[in-house]
């Protein structure tokens, strides 16, 4: 007998074979006689119709019993099947009920908001919705490695807990061990040498700096994990715990990097086309109209290179009344952002070249008001990439570590890498988060991560 998930039964011929499944009951329904009910075991979006005839030994009560949402275990022969759009169901000859589920199991056919479904992000994946982000996320997972390691990048894996502020913008949260009613003190300020490290200890915001240590030994790397982020914006873009992609190449300049960047997301584009046909039908049918056609588009065409001075002025030149004015030096909000690649460039825009005092400390100087950096930026969300061309010079460097409000000593280690055979690199992050977002044309980065973590938000 063979015991095979329900995506590889729904590709079988159909010849009176059997068969046992294993799922979850999603509906049921009776009609004439003969009970249906559709079974799914997260191996695709699609269900596998299994029919109970009258016959069957203690039918009725075998029929009251398996409710929505219970687990069973179904042994059948495998037939074709009149209903349109399926080419197979299970005729049952044996049925165990794994595990029973009650009336009050509150995922019945009725569909359901999904903010109400946060509020049950335990039952959630048992969803059409969320099983598709589930699978689309995991595939996406793998492409990510697979388009790194098959270009040679070595996966390093990035502390969590870090003594330094990647972005330097003091949005940490703070890791310690310390009485947090009644500190150790040491004239007036807490006495961090009594904390678990010795010192202030943070979890990171990014993987950037430990990653150009391995950059400037081993040239391509790339890192793959958690980033935490204590931002107070209530948004549907911003997590508190998000995963991000840093990859970091050393005799690497910013043009380089960008085109690292439209190749990695144009391949994961392609990747998820080929590899979840059945889910990403469903995203482009239930939630967002057009997104595959969208990602097609985008996965064939060049994405726009445009510097932070052009974009300023095509702003201006449109004439819309934008919430926030724009002029230049100012960081632009999401509303720039969308109006740029929807409006103006109707494609995915590189940004780069901003002015240096609304980026990071470690960027490399273009001249002396921008620094050589780069955002790409979608249509819908905004900023999905933010990377740069890194400070090489020592000297420079440090100036600009003291000038940004930040203790060169603090930095110590990642200055010595200007010391000893310094090199030309460059690196971004993509946050995973938002570009599951883009791909699946979910509206809340809340809804495609299987617990988000939020302002004021840790159920689960
Ligand atoms: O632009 P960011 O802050 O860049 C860095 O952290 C650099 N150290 C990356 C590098 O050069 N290695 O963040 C990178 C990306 C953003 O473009 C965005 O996609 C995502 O991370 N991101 C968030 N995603 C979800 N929630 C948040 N709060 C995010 N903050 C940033
Ligand atoms: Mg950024």
């Amino acid at each position: 007998m063979d015991k095979k998930g329900i995506k590889a039964i729904l590709h079988m011929e159909p010849a009176g074979q059997e068969v046992t499944v294993d799922g979850w009951v999603r509906t049921r329904r009776t009609s004439k006689g003969i009970t249906f009910f559709e079974l799914n075991d997260g191996s695709t979006i699609k269900n596998l119709q299994v029919v109970l005839d009258e016959d069957f030994p203690r039918y009725e009560s075998v029929v009251r019993d398996i409710a929505t949402g219970c687990s069973v275990s179904v042994t059948g022969t495998l037939i074709p099947s009149p209903a349109k759009g399926q080419q197979v169901e299970l005729k049952v000859s044996g049925v165990t009920i794994v595990g029973g589920a009650p009336p009050d199991y509150i995922l019945q056919k009725k569909r359901h908001s999904f903010e109400f479904l946060r509020e049950i992000a335990h039952l959630r994946p048992r969803t059409n919705s969320f099983g598709a982000v589930a699978r689309v996320r995991s595939a996406m997972s793998y492409a990510i490695h697979t388009f790194f390691q098959e270009r040679g990048f070595l996966y390093v894996h990035t502390p969590i807990i870090t003594g330094s502020d990647c972005e330097g913008a003091g949005e940490m949260f703070q890791v310690t061990t310390l009485p947090v009613d009644k500190p150790p003190t040491h004239e007036g300020e807490v006495d961090y040498t009594k904390d678990f490290f010795g010192k202030k200890a943070s979890l990171t915001v990014s993987g950037q700096l430990e990653g150009e240590t391995y950059a400037c030994a081993l040239k391509n790397i790339y890192t793959f994990g958690p980033t935490f982020r204590a931002e107070n914006s209530n948004t549907s873009r911003h997590l508190a715990e998000f995963w991000m992609i840093e990859p970091e190449m050393a005799f690497c300049d910013l043009t380089l990097a960008m085109d690292v960047a439209e190749e990695f997301i144009k391949y994961i584009f392609s990747s998820i086309l080929e590899n979840c046909p059945d889910d990403m039908d469903f995203f482009d049918t239930r939630i967002s109209k057009g997104v595959v056609g969208n990602i097609e588009r985008i996965a064939k065409s060049s994405f726009k290179r445009v510097t932070y001075t052009e974009a300023v002025e095509a702003l201006n030149k449109a004439g819309v009344d934008f919430e926030f004015p724009v002029t230049w030096g100012v960081d632009l909000q999401s509303e720039h952002e969308k109006f740029l690649t929807e409006k103006v460039y109707e494609l995915p825009v590189i940004l780069i070249n901003h002015p240096k005092e609304i980026k990071a400390f470690y960027m490399k100087s273009e001249d002396d008001k921008t620094v050589k950096s780069m955002d790409v930026l979608v249509p819908r969300l905004g900023e999905i990439i933010g990377g740069s061309e890194r400070e090489s010079d020592y000297d420079t460097l440090k100036d600009r570590i003291a000038a940004c409000g930040l203790n060169p000593s603090d930095y110590w280690w990642y200055l010595e890498l200007r010391r000893f055979g310094s090199v030309p690199h460059a690196g971004f992050g993509l946050g995973f988060e938002r570009l599951i977002q883009f791909v699946t044309g979910m509206q809340n980065i809340r809804d495609v991560i299987p617990f988000p973590r939020a302002v004021k938000t840790l159920e689960f």
